[in-house]
């Protein structure tokens, strides 16, 4: 039985999605932990209304990232995980944490990477005229969103689109890409090599 550790900062949609399919798939893997930097993050809600243990570990109470991070480290260590997963957590992490969890670190992002790193990326999608837009599950390596890459969906930018629409779009392929992502790593099915990941699905060529 492996232990998943999955970190929030808000609604906590994704997580959402990968716990219901942990539990509907039976997998060999427990939901240790749901762990926000805010106290206020929705998540948490559904997270203890399903029995998972909650945390929440405040970054406006530590002075550094690097203190925030070791705090956070100590806290998540506590629940033993083989993985932990980024689930709209909002933070940049430090060197030392991401190389803590070094292959065991997935994070998701809505975008085709390596297009559009950072925030607002449904924005940046609409404002390059792009026909196609997604998102990427990855490993979390030191350089924001750029780790391997495991899988990516992608959906069509459609004529009228908004932020707001092309994000819903977008989401719904999350909840799909996610916990198919997670069960591979869960099975064994990911290796990384030379910063490439050799798994069941190849990463679509980026655009
Ligand atoms: C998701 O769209 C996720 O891809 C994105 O935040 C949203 C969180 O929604 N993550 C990032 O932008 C990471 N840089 P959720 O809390 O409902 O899962």
């Amino acid at each position: 039985m492996k232990n998943i550790v999955i970190l929030i900062s808000g609604r906590g949609s994704n997580m959402e999605a990968v716990v219901r399919a942990a539990q509907a798939e039976q997998w060999p893997a427990r939901i240790a932990a749901v762990i926000s930097n805010r106290a206020d993050a929705k998540g948490l809600e559904f997270a203890a209304a399903h029995g998972i243990a909650t945390a929440v570990v405040p970054n406006k109470d530590y002075p550094t990232r690097e203190a925030f991070d070791a705090a956070l480290a100590e806290v998540i260590d506590g629940y033993a995980p083989d993985l932990v997963v980024l689930a709209g957590f909002m933070r940049i992490l430090t060197p030392a944490f991401v190389e803590r969890y070094a292959g065991r670190m997935l994070n998701i992002h809505p975008s085709l990477l390596p297009h559009f790193p950072g925030l607002h990326t449904h924005e940046a999608a609409l404002a390059a005229g792009h026909a196609e837009h997604g998102a990427t599950v990855h490993f979390v390596t030191a350089e924001l969103d750029h780790g391997p890459v495991v899988d990516q969906v992608a959906v069509p930018v459609l004529p009228g689109d908004t932020a707001q629409t092309l994000a819903a779009r977008v989401l719904e392929q999350e909840h799909v890409l996610y916990p198919r992502a997670v069960r591979w790593f869960i099975e064994d099915k990911l290796t990384v090599e030379e910063g490439r990941v050799h798994g069941p699905h190849h990463p679509r060529p980026a655009h």
